[in-house]
C-alpha cells in the first residue's frame, strides 16, 4: 500500500483537522498560496507533528525547520493562526475543529514555504558581543569564576532565550524598522551586562535609536516569548542604565 493511500485510510479512522499551510517559492511564485491538508487530530499531536505528517505522508515538497521537538532549539517558530508560536509546543487540540492557518514568521524574508531567512537576526545577536568580556585578560579554559546563587539569579532569566525569533516576529518596531536591534539581542546583551564575571562595555551598542531607544514598550515580545525571558523588561532596565550613564558622562568624574 502506498504512503498516500495509507494516509487516506488512516484519515478515515481518526478525527482530522485541516491545516492551511502557506506555500511559497520566491522567484517562481507570484505570491504565497494556502494549501489545505487534513491531518489526524489527537491529544498529543503538536502543530509540528501535523506538518511532519504532511511531509512524510502527503506532500514531501513542504519545507519547514525543526530539530529538537521539545522547545529547546528554537528552530520551529511559525505564525499559527496569526500568532508567533513554537510549533512543537502548540497542540492541535488548542484550535477546536480548525482549520489552523500556518505561515512563516512575520517580519522575515521567506526562503521557501515556512522557512525564513535568519541572517539579519544572527548578525544582531553577534553585534551585542554575547560573550564574557574580561578587561586585559584571556579566560583560561581551566579557570573557575565562581558565582553566588544571587549573582546567578541576576541574569538567569535572560539566559533562557532559545533564539526562536518569536519576539522579533511579534515586535511592531522590528517589522517597521529592520535596523532595530530587537528584543532577543538586547535581552542577550543584558544577560552579559548583569553577569558578575563580565567586564564588557556595551553602552555604545545599546544606547542608540536602533538599540534600546527604538523600543516603544508595546510588550508584544514578552507576550510571545515561550521561555518567559521578558525582553521588554530587559530593554526598559537598560534604558535606565543608559540614561544614568549618559548623565554620568557629563560630569567631570564621569564615564570616559
Ligand atoms: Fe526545537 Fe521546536 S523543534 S524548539
Amino acid at each position: 500500500m502506498g504512503k498516500t493511500q495509507e494516509a487516506a485510510e488512516q484519515a478515515t479512522r481518526t478525527p482530522t483537522i485541516r491545516l492551511e499551510v502557506a506555500r511559497y517559492r520566491p522567484g517562481e511564485d507570484a505570491e504565497p498560496v494556502y494549501q489545505g491538508y487534513d491531518v489526524p487530530l489527537t491529544d498529543d499531536w503538536a502543530v509540528l507533528d501535523g506538518l511532519t505528517y504532511i511531509k512524510d505522508r502527503l506532500d514531501g515538497t513542504l519545507s519547514f525547520r525543526w530539530s529538537c521537538r521539545m522547545g529547546i532549539c528554537g528552530s520551529c517558530g511559525m505564525t499559527v493562526n496569526g500568532e508567533p508560536r513554537l510549533t512543537c509546543g502548540t497542540f492541535l487540540t488548542e484550535f477546536g475543529e480548525g482549520p489552523i492557518r500556518i505561515e512563516p514568521l512575520k517580519g522575515f524574508p521567506v526562503i521557501r514555504d515556512l522557512v525564513v531567512e535568519i541572517d539579519d537576526f544572527l548578525d544582531k545577536l553577534a553585534h551585542v558581543r554575547p560573550w564574557l568580556i574580561r578587561e586585559g585578560e584571556e579566560l583560561p579554559l581551566t579557570t573557575e569564576y565562581a558565582q553566588t546563587p544571587r549573582q546567578l539569579e541576576a541574569y538567569k532569566q535572560y539566559s533562557m532565550c532559545i533564539n526562536c525569533m518569536l519576539c522579533y516576529s511579534a515586535c511592531p518596531v522590528y517589522v517597521l524598522n529592520p535596523d532595530f536591534l530587537g528584543p532577543a539581542a538586547i535581552a542577550l546583551a543584558q544577560r552579559y551586562n548583569l553577569d558578575s564575571r563580565d567586564q564588557g562595555d556595551r553602552l555604545d551598542l545599546l544606547n542608540t535609536d536602533e538599540g534600546v531607544w527604538g523600543c516603544t514598550f508595546v510588550g508584544e515580545c514578552t507576550s510571545a516569548c515561550p521561555k518567559h525571558v521578558d525582553p521588554a523588561e530587559a530593554i526598559q532596565r537598560y534604558k535606565v542604565t543608559a540614561a544614568v550613564e549618559s548623565v554620568k558622562a557629563l560630569l567631570p568624574w564621569g564615564r570616559r
